[in-house]
């Protein structure tokens, strides 16, 4: 087992639907550690380097105004095999082929409107955990 961090976001979605703290707990009780928590608003440029291997997907431009339509909250995740774990528990990436008890099974029916976002694999975990918390490297 090794010890991973992930990137989490909390789309807008969750945070207008106020399911920011059901959603956190869902990791929590998982037994998952919160290290770092930001609210913070998309901008454009933020979409783009985030989403870059989406920017040219014909449904890139409804991605960015959807991320960019409220604020949201970005959190590291710390655990074991955490990157993995936290895909699982998020489900699948459209709400209505997620099964239930992931989040996205439970809470979402739609393929944008999915609630959270997750780093698809360690190497996506460093670079997403760069672009929301540039300076946690020298705080961990
Ligand atoms: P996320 O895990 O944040 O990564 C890319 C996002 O693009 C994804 O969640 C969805 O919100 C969105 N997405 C992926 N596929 C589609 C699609 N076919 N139509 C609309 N949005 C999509």
């Amino acid at each position: 087992m090794t010890t991973q961090r992930t990137l989490i976001l909390l789309k807008p979605d969750a945070v207008e639907r106020q399911l920011i703290g059901c959603i956190l707990s869902r990791f929590e009780q998982k037994g998952l550690k919160i290290i770092n928590l930001r609210y913070l608003r998309f901008t454009q440029e933020l979409s783009r380097q985030h989403y870059a291997e989406h920017i040219e997907k014909p449904f890139y431009s409804g991605l960015e105004e959807y991320i960019m339509s409220g604020p949201v909250v970005a959190a590291i995740l710390e655990g074991s095999e955490a990157v993995e774990v936290v895909r699982r528990l998020i489900g699948s990436t459209n709400g209505i082929e997620a099964p239930p008890g992931t989040i996205r099974g439970d809470f979402s029916l739609s393929n944008r409107q999915n609630l959270v976002h997750a780093s698809d694999s360690a190497a996506s975990a460093e670079r997403e955990i760069k672009i929301f918390f540039p300076a946690n490297i020298h705080q961990h």
